[in-house]
């Protein structure tokens, strides 16, 4: 656990428009900034920052929050994880009461996770540095493909050895959990076996935005296996393979300087033009973009650069997956490299200056890039036109500004030889349909908002319930305790102490309250109850003070302050008069009465409570089975209550 003081700390030096300023952009509003909201989709800010008290708050949605609750929220960190990227943020260090790794791993899963990938990382980066075989295999390789020590240690590259379970038993040695292990993907989940998931591979840690090890990627170095080139870590709580983007960490003020991001497809790309020193640029690893990537990188820049082989495949994988992009109202810029380039061979070969030269040179604009291309292979072939137009409309349509979607109609017009207004009414068609399921989806995202605000109106409502029958059980259980010390000594009826009456009743009515429960269970014990004065007299001079206090409050009467405190209601309706002798017979039916109404009441909130949040493998039958119970119980104190006093 993070100490108090570390807490402190990262409060007093956390500057929320600093921290802020790494997610989102600000703009400056008087004294206040602004931005568009990073937690819902807004076209006018409505996001306010005040760094006078260091809060935000979004006018359009609600969130509120100060830096930690942003980073929480935004980063969809827990509590301590936004600690620790705030403590490193800041160069402060962490103070922990507790640190063994058992212990962390059990507070929090994802935790474990980041741990256990940072040892691992730590594990691989050794295996390669300080063992004869990394060195010779791992190493070499990427000295060989000329990566310097520098670009080796920034990326944290490693090895995992040739061995099937060393990086397991390095773990279980250091007291980390296998089952932890299992969950960030390192070591099989076959049970009762300890296998390492990467085994005689390069390693390339993935970290995700704050630096964190979220997976990895292992290359095999072997040329003539059949095993995949790469393998990458599976989905776990903490790696989502649609939602990182390789690099980021190290590109992310890159980007924001740039205000553009360079897209590739692997690792080595990524570290080849970081080690020429162009750093804005991020993969996605071979799979194709996802609409989390893409708005991952536009919280940096909206220019998105997609830099691909210059072969027939390269082309292909430009075309596709790039009108996510496009719906992301992002600007999307191709280049093709020369054929048998990647960027990584392409950089090496030509170095900074070449490299930088070709890019400005041979950039082109996504959607006139699309139409060239798409207008060589039809030539005149009219069919192969017509599907041209329909696939060019698909992609100017998914753009969301208007202006920049006319100004591409336009020069597709012409480069196509239609007439403008042809391709113009297409694309509202296309616009309209696409603007009408983005309704429908946010009509759906609307009706989960309300449902789940109802739910947390109905759980507001029932904990409301939930501690007014709270109260009143405890006002009433207060009234029987005070009965019990003051008349306690006196008959009931013949032969029957008052005592004796209570503590019988009791028996069938629980006591929640300690004290209470305390003074019955004292008062069970007392041999001789005959005497009044010696029968209360024993509690108030009970050498538990607590207990003894709660005896003389309730003795002296000094009850209305007691009561006040309870429920407002109840002290208004509470017309106290000194209670006489005569009715305080009465007065013990009553209480009990009301005692057993609102523990019937208690429990009826909490079986209709769990009815309704009743999920499949909850006992419906033994739910509905408690209800009739409470239905039965509350009809037969209905009737009852025509013959009882309201309390006084
Ligand atoms: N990739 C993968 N699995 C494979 C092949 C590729 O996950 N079997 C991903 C990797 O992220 C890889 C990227 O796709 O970095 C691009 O693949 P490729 O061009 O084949 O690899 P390079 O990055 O060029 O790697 P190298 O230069 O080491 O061959
Ligand atoms: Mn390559």
């Amino acid at each position: 656990m993070i100490s108090k003081e570390t807490i402190a700390k990262i409060n007093d030096e956390a500057d929320i428009i600093d921290v802020l300023s790494d997610f989102i952009n600000l703009r400056k509003a008087g004294s206040n900034y602004k931005a568009n909201c990073p937690f819902h989709h807004e076209k006018t800010p409505s996001f306010v920052i005040s760094p006078a008290k260091q809060i935000y708050k979004c006018f359009g949605c609600g969130k509120a929050g100060d830096s930690v609750k942003f980073v929480m929220e935004h980063e969809h960190f827990s509590y301590v994880e936004a600690l620790k990227y705030l403590a490193q943020k800041y160069n402060i260090p962490i103070e922990e009461t507790i640190q063994s790794p058992e212990f962390i791993e059990q507070q929090s899963k994802r935790e474990g996770l980041y741990i256990v990938n940072e040892f691992a990382k730590d594990f691989f980066v050794q295996n390669m540095f300080e063992t004869e075989e990394g060195k010779a295999i791992a190493l070499s390789y990427f000295k060989e493909r000329g990566f310097s020590d520098t670009i080796i240690k920034k990326f944290q590259l490693g090895f995992a050895l040739d061995s099937y379970s060393a990086l397991t038993d390095a773990a279980l040695a250091k007291g980390h959990q296998l089952e932890m292990l299992q969950s960030a993907g390192l070591s099989s989940k076959k049970e009762n076996t300890k296998l390492d998931f990467f085994r005689e591979r390069v390693m390339f840690p993935i970290h995700g935005i704050s630096g964190k090890v979220l997976g990895f990627g292992g290359r095999i170095l072997k040329n003539n296996v059949k095993a995949p080139k790469y393998i990458n870590t599976p989905d776990s709580d903490i790696y989502d393979k649609s939602k990182v983007l390789y690099g980021i960490f190290y590109a992310k003020n890159a980007i924001r300087k740039m205000d553009e991001c360079y897209m590739v497809e692997g690792y080595t790309d990524v570290i080849s033009l970081h080690q020429a020193g162009i750093e804005h640029v991020v993969s996605s690893s071979g799979t194709s973009l996802t609409t989390d990537q893409v708005r991952l990188i536009k919280r940096y820049s909206e220019n998105i650069t997609v830099l691909y082989d210059g072969d027939a495949a390269g082309i292909k994988a430009a075309l596709r997956g790039i009108d996510i992009i496009l719906e992301n109202g992002l600007n999307v810029k191709v280049v093709l490299l020369p054929e048998n380039h990647d960027p990584d061979s392409f950089v090496r070969e030509q170095g900074l200056d070449g490299f930088d030269k070709f890019v400005s040179a041979n950039k082109q604009d996504f959607i006139l890039f699309k139409l060239q291309l798409l207008l060589e292979d039809a030539k005149n072939d009219p069919v192969k036109k017509a599907a041209l137009v329909t696939d060019i409309l698909e992609s100017i349509s998914k753009i969301p500004d208007a202006i920049k979607r006319s100004i591409y109609l336009k020069e597709s017009a012409n480069l196509l030889g239609v007439e403008e207004q042809v391709l113009l009414n297409e694309s509202n068609k296309k616009r309209k349909d696409i603007l009408s399921k983005q309704r429908k989806e946010e009509r759906i995202q609307e009706e989960r908002q309300v449902k789940e605000q109802s739910m947390i109106d109905d759980l507001i409502q029932h904990n409301q319930d939930y501690i007014e029958a709270g109260i009143h059980i405890e006002k009433f259980e207060r009234d029987v305790i005070r009965t019990l010390l003051e008349y306690g000594g006196k008959p009931y009826k013949e032969d029957l102490l008052t005592a004796e009456y209570i503590l019988d009743r009791l028996n069938e009515v629980p006591i929640e309250n300690d004290l209470h429960l305390r003074i019955v269970e004292l008062a069970r014990k007392i041999d001789d109850k005959t005497n009044e004065e010696s029968f209360s007299n024993f509690f108030i001079n009970h050498t538990d003070e607590e207990l003894s206090n709660l005896a003389i409050t309730l003795l002296l009467g000094n009850y209305n302050k007691y009561d006040t405190a309870l429920s407002d209601g109840w002290a208004k309706k509470k017309m106290h008069t000194n209670t006489k002798e005569q009715i305080f017979k009465d007065d013990i039916d009553t209480e009990f009465f009301w005692l057993r109404y609102w523990r019937i009441k208690l429990l009826e909130i909490e079986v209709l409570k769990r009815l309704k949040q009743a999920s499949p493998e909850d006992d419906m039958t033994k739910l509905l089975m408690m209800k009739k119970k409470v239905d039965t119980e509350k009809a037969a104190i209905a009737k009852e209550k025509n013959t009882v006093i309201t309390p006084r």
